[in-house]
């Protein structure tokens, strides 16, 4: 089991760049997967989970050539020749590792095949529920068949004749949002989703881009049946969601200044920005468009941070950054309330009990509630073994804690990085090591916190 440990920060680099997105390399090795040509991925995220997808699209017909390898982070450029939309029957299950969006996504894809196909996971992923797709896609025509009341994985998909849909989401969710999209597009006629709150709209920004009709009314977002999409080129951005742990590192150390080049801002991810920026941050960013999805540099500025409330509709554009920013609260003078985030219970872990559980061991006081938690900022953070439950953020997360600590953190477990953020290790070093920056280096240190 990969270990590993984190001492006091030393260094906040002048600039970092993050890898690709992982939303979007997902769905653009999906509708590269079933698109009429060939596409190339560039600035693809080469983790574990989005190579579980481009294995899938693989086994069901696509043709893959890897194109660029980038050290230490894997191949950041590839082509897909896509197999168009009838997929050919997989030999045997596929292995969806630990990857929700993967399963859920693909699922929709399968709906609209007419052949079965068996998804499997980890042991995480198969505790995770699939009767939140499972029962738009029956609705729809398709069979999906798993195990328990929650439809777990082991989950076979077959599919069928599909007929469109009017569908009101049960949750704020784009996973459950894109796998009904993506089986209206084997439906006949308009199949449609109602958002009970926006969430991230990769899937309609990619629609887009392969060519695919699809139109906003409001909540109501619509697809139509019968469309093939078209091969197109594509560069993903870096990821806001891997970005975010070094914001907060730069964001809660007084005097820091660090860039982060070239990451995702569409507006339903940036939530981390705002929550930050209202927690005292000074953050500037530009920005332009690429492939119909917002980019540009991330200028955070160090400073004193303080405590916030984080709930309501903003829970969606900041779900998988709840993790770090409950760090950040941590790190904050006063009470950091959580709320609404009950979504958190079902990720890669219980990340309500994680984090609660993790932060307690540093000496945080934390109260947990069933859809999130308060946290008492200010306390000196103490070094502890970490428990990641096999859960990335939360193993990234507390690697940033680690650097606030007194003392060594033990990240146990810290493979599981390896599912979103390959090189994250090698990029923590830089604010580990005196002499890792690029450019000259901000030596900053912790002011006192009034609470601390
Ligand atoms: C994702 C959507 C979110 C997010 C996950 C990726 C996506 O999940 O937590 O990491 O790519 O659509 P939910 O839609 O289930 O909230």
């Amino acid at each position: 089991m990969a270990t590993i440990k984190v001492k006091k920060l030393k260094n906040i680099p002048a600039e970092i760049t993050v890898p690709g997105d992982k939303s979007i390399s997902h769905r653009a090795a999906m509708f590269a997967g079933m698109a009429d040509g060939r596409t190339v991925i560039e600035g693809f995220l080469p983790s574990e989970d989005c190579l579980c997808t481009v294995k899938a699209m693989q086994t069901l017909g696509a043709e893959v050539e890897p194109l660029e390898e980038q050290e230490g982070v894997g191949l950041v450029k590839l082509a897909i020749t896509g197999k168009g939309r009838k997929l050919q029957p997989a030999v045997g299950p596929i292995d969806c590792g630990n990857s929700g969006t993967t399963m859920r996504l693909l699922s929709g894809i399968l709906a609209g095949q007419s052949f079965p196909t068996t998804l499997i996971g980890d042991e995480s992923l198969s505790r995770r529920p699939m009767k939140r797709i499972a029962d738009p896609l029956c609705e729809m025509g398709a069979k999906v068949e798993g195990q328990g009341d929650k439809i777990c994985a082991p989950l076979t998909v077959t599919g069928g004749d599909l007929h469109a849909i009017d569908y009101a989401l049960p949750m704020a969710s784009a996973q459950v949002k894109s796998a009904v999209l993506l089986a209206g597009m084997f439906a006949p006629g308009k199949t449609t989703v109602v958002e009970p709150v926006a969430t991230r709209n990769h899937t309609e920004r990619i629609m887009s881009h392969f060519g695919v009709k699809w139109l906003r009314d409001g909540d109501r977002i619509s697809v139509y049946g019968g469309q093939t999409p078209r091969a197109k080129d594509i560069v993903v951005p870096g990821d806001i969601s891997s970005a975010a742990f070094w914001m907060v590192a730069a964001a809660a150390t007084p005097g820091a200044q660090i860039t982060i080049n070239n990451v995702g801002l569409n507006e339903t991810r940036t939530g981390v920005i705002t929550v930050l920026l209202r927690m005292g941050a000074h953050i500037t960013n530009c920005e332009t468009t690429r492939d119909g999805e917002p980019r540009g540099n991330i200028v955070v500025h160090g400073g004193e941070l303080n405590a916030t409330v984080i709930g309501g509709t903003e829970i969606p554009n900041v779900i998988d950054e709840l993790p770090i920013l409950a760090v950040a609260g941590a790190l904050a003078r006063g009470s950091t309330l959580i709320r609404d985030a009950r979504e958190l219970r079902v990720k890669e872990t219980d990340r309500i009990a994680a984090v609660a559980e993790n932060l307690r061991r540093m000496g945080v006081t934390v109260t947990e509630f069933e859809d999130g938690m308060e946290i008492e900022g200010g306390a000196a953070l103490q070094g502890a073994n970490i428990t990641t439950y096999g859960d990335h953020r939360i193993a990234m997360a507390f690697a940033i804690a680690g650097l606030y600590a007194e003392g060594t953190t033990v990240i146990e477990g810290a493979e599981c990085i390896g599912t979103s953020y390959p090189g994250f290790e090698h990029d923590l070093g830089l604010f580990l090591q005196a002499e890792a920056g690029v450019r000259p280096i901000h030596v900053v240190s912790r002011a006192p916190n009034p609470k601390g």
